[in-house]
C-alpha cells in the first residue's frame, strides 16, 4: 500500500460513515414544550393554561426564533388582534389619571398569592417599559417614552372630535397592541383581562388629559 491509499481509505471511510449516520437535529421546539409543561403547575389563580399559545404567539415566537413573519401572515394577525377590541361600552374614554399613574407604577397581579383573578386586582407595569411622567426617574426603555404624550399629538381637548382618531388608537393600544403591530412585546391589556375598562379609562387619562402631568 503506497502512501496515498494509506490516507484515501480511512478517509472515505470516514466521509462515507458520515453520509449514512446524519446527525438527527433535536426538536427544540418540543423540547422547551415539554420543559415548560414539566417546570409549571396550577397554582391558586395561576394556570399552567397560561403556557398554551394562542395564533399570534405561536407566530410570533416563531419569528422571534429567526423566521421573518410572512407579511400577509402579519396583516391577518393585526386584523384579528383590532376586533377582539371592545371600545368603552358607555363611549366614556379617559378616567382619572391620578389612578391612571398609580396602575402604571404597580406591577403587581395575576400570580398565585393573588386571592382573585379579578382585573382590578392587577397593576399595568407600564413603568417596566415606558418613561411617562417626568418625576419618575425610574423606568425601562423596551417601549418608546410617552412623556408629553398627548401635548405632543396635540391633543388640547380630549371631547373634541378632532382628538377622536387618537383617542380611538390609544385606547385600542392599550386594548390590544398587536392591532397595529403583529409581534408587539406589549402585553395585550384589555384583550387578555388584564386590566377592565375602568383601569383602561385612568391610564387613557394620564397619557391624554391636559391636567395629567404626561402633559405638563
Ligand atoms: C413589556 C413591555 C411593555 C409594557 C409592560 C407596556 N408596554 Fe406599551 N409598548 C411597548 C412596546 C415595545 C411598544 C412599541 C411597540 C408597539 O407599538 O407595540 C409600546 C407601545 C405603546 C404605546 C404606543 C406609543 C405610540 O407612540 O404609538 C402606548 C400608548 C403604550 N405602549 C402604553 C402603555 C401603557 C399605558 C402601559 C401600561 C398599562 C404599557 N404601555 C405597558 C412595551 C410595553
Amino acid at each position: 500500500m503506497n502512501i496515498r491509499t494509506t490516507v484515501a481509505v480511512p478517509l472515505a471511510a470516514f466521509l462515507l460513515a458520515g453520509c449514512a449516520t446524519p446527525e438527527p437535529r433535536p426538536d427544540y421546539d418540543a423540547l422547551l414544550a415539554q420543559m415548560m409543561r414539566d417546570s409549571f403547575r396550577d397554582e391558586g389563580i395561576a394556570k399552567a393554561d397560561r403556557l398554551q399559545q394562542d395564533a399570534a404567539n405561536a407566530a410570533c415566537s416563531k419569528a422571534a426564533a429567526g423566521s421573518a413573519l410572512p407579511e400577509a401572515l402579519a396583516r391577518s394577525l393585526q386584523e384579528a388582534a383590532l376586533k377582539s377590541v371592545r371600545l368603552p361600552s358607555d363611549g366614556k374614554f379617559l378616567g382619572d389619571w391620578r389612578e391612571g399613574e398609580k396602575l402604571a407604577q404597580s406591577g403587581r397581579g395575576m400570580t398565585w398569592t393573588d386571592k382573585s383573578a379579578a382585573p382590578a386586582t392587577n397593576g399595568g407595569n407600564c413603568y417596566n417599559c415606558h418613561q411617562i411622567t417626568a418625576a419618575e426617574i425610574s423606568f425601562g426603555t423596551i417601549g418608546p417614552s410617552l412623556l408629553h404624550y398627548g401635548r405632543q399629538r396635540g391633543v388640547t381637548d380630549p371631547e373634541s372630535p378632532l382628538s377622536r382618531p387618537i383617542v380611538e388608537y390609544t385606547w385600542t393600544k392599550l386594548y390590544n397592541a398587536r392591532a397595529f403591530s403583529a409581534c408587539s412585546g406589549m402585553p395585550r391589556f384589555g384583550h387578555a383581562g388584564v386590566l377592565d375598562e375602568t383601569q383602561l379609562r385612568n391610564l387613557m387619562a394620564l397619557l391624554l388629559d391636559p391636567k395629567s402631568p404626561v402633559n405638563q
